[in-house]
């Protein structure tokens, strides 16, 4: 198995590989050649090049890989999680994700640098694909020490799984103005508590809508803003294309999710539906469909929460919310481009390069320089999805029956490690950390 080398001055990079296709290059689908040197960047990009094994794709196309900056993989976690870093990153890789932003909501909240550590150390040789670790900053000992760890933080306005305590109101703008001196990426689940109908109790999805409305939502993002200046802060998981608007208005990061673009509070009735925050009203959900369809919506992200389907099959008000998704979230959207609903260039904007830019990395377009991080995709093959066709050990989806186009291969730095839908690499996925972060402890220190 060929290995990524590290360039040094004394070893300029060689050539490795060519490919060849129809690749996505400068906002379009074009005949070219890109060449891959042996750091597993790209070295060029069009021109006939020989020197190297050339590989020819054929009828499919070569797409930059995803990265999905939003994905709960539960660990370290409780004795019943049916998901870890090794089984998500692989779902990832078949997902077409090179990257994933790795959340801190575990039972023992990653508040500090020495367990955050901890987690890093369980990375190497496990997982499929790189992952970046975010903090909760939350009752943090010492957030500068955090900080020099920590590929970005979390901030959790509102309880929701793994998560009982949020911060006070009053404390909010302190805690940002901290976090904007630190540089890193700060992503928040914005719900405003205040806003929640606990009165109601919660039968099905449209139940559960009126009990975390999108009011509360609404009242979240009007606490963060204005943001500190220097703060490069993201909102997760938009249900609501005001919402939405008033972030792009205040030049703000923010993510929406295949749950919330493509299904509604009647999609289903049971709790494989149960999501925070909530499935919207299909006017609610068409409006957001609308804003990210005309490109308006910077950044697909799945919010991957791989609840096992004993846990779904509680009643509702028992059942816990969130759904797996990081397998599934590009193969869906790649079969709303194949109907004709989706532009591929707004698709690889929020599903590449964008998150990717966000979080400091040279990944998301094929482009010299960026890593070789691709994707092939055959549009003529899809199919629909199924929980028991997927490779998430959660076993289920909320997708179930819908169309999709699933990845042919994946390259990771140059290599691949999917093949025909098979993974067959190695697990050499790395800790990653922006580039623009001033501060390194190198992980596992
Ligand atoms: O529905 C959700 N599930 N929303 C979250 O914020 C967390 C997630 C989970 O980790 O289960
Ligand atoms: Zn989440």
């Amino acid at each position: 198995m060929p290995r990524r080398r590290s360039p040094g001055p004394d070893r300029p990079p060689e050539l490795a590989l060519i490919l060849a296709g129809r690749a996505f290059v400068r906002g379009r689908l074009q005949p070219v050649e890109i060449a891959i040197d042996d750091t597993g960047r790209i070295e060029s990009v069009g021109k006939v090049r020989h020197g190297a094994p050339r590989r020819d794709v054929g009828e499919a196309v070569i797409l930059p890989a995803a990265t999905d900056l939003h994905v709960h993989f539960r660990e370290p976690g409780g004795p019943d999680e049916v998901e870890n870093l090794a089984t998500g990153t692989l779902g990832a890789a078949l997902g077409g994700v090179t990257l994933v932003g790795d959340m801190p909501n575990h039972p023992e909240p990653i508040t500090d640098a020495e367990r955050l550590r901890e987690k890093a150390r369980r990375v190497p040789g496990r997982a499929a694909v790189d992952v970046l670790l975010y903090a909760n900053p939350l009752g943090s000992p010492d957030l500068e020490s955090l900080a020099r760890v920590a590929g970005g933080f979390k901030v959790f306005l509102s309880p929701t799984t793994g998560v009982p305590d949020v911060p006070d109101p009053s404390e909010l703008p302190q805690l940002l103005a901290r976090l904007a001196a630190l540089d890193l990426p700060v992503a928040v689940h914005a719900e405003d508590p205040g806003h929640f109908a606990p009165a109601v109790d919660p039968r099905d999805p449209v139940d559960w809508n009126r009990c975390r409305p999108p009011a509360a939502e609404l009242a979240a993002v009007e606490r963060l803003l204005p943001a500190p200046p220097r703060l490069r802060l993201h909102v997760a998981h938009v249900t609501e294309a005001g919402v939405a608007e008033k972030l792009r208005a205040a030049g703000v990061s923010f993510e929406a999710t295949p749950q919330h673009l493509l299904l509604s509070e009647r999609s289903g009735t049971d709790a494989r539906f149960k999501v925070n925050p909530p499935l919207r009203s299909d006017a609610d959900r068409r409006a957001l469909w609308e804003l990210f369809a005309r490109g308006g919506v910077p950044v697909l992200a799945s919010d991957h929460a791989p609840h096992s389907r004993s846990a779904k099959e509680l009643p509702f008000d028992r059942a816990p919310s969130g759904m797996p998704g990081v397998e599934t979230m590009l193969p869906l959207m790649l079969a709303r481009v194949r109907a004709g609903d989706l532009d591929l260039a707004t698709l690889l904007a929020a599903a590449c390069d964008r998150p990717a830019r966000w979080l400091g990395q040279p990944l998301g377009r094929i482009a010299p320089g960026h890593r070789a991080n691709l994707v092939i995709v055959d549009f003529r093959s899809h199919a629909p999805l199924s929980g028991r066709t997927l490779h998430a050990p959660a076993g289920w989806t909320a997708f179930e029956g819908w169309d999709a186009v699933r990845p042919r291969d994946l390259y990771r730095d140059g290599i691949r490690i999917v093949e025909d839908g098979e993974f067959v690499g190695a697990p050499r996925g790395e800790v990653v950390r922006p580039e623009f972060a001033r501060s390194v402890d190198p992980p596992g220190a």
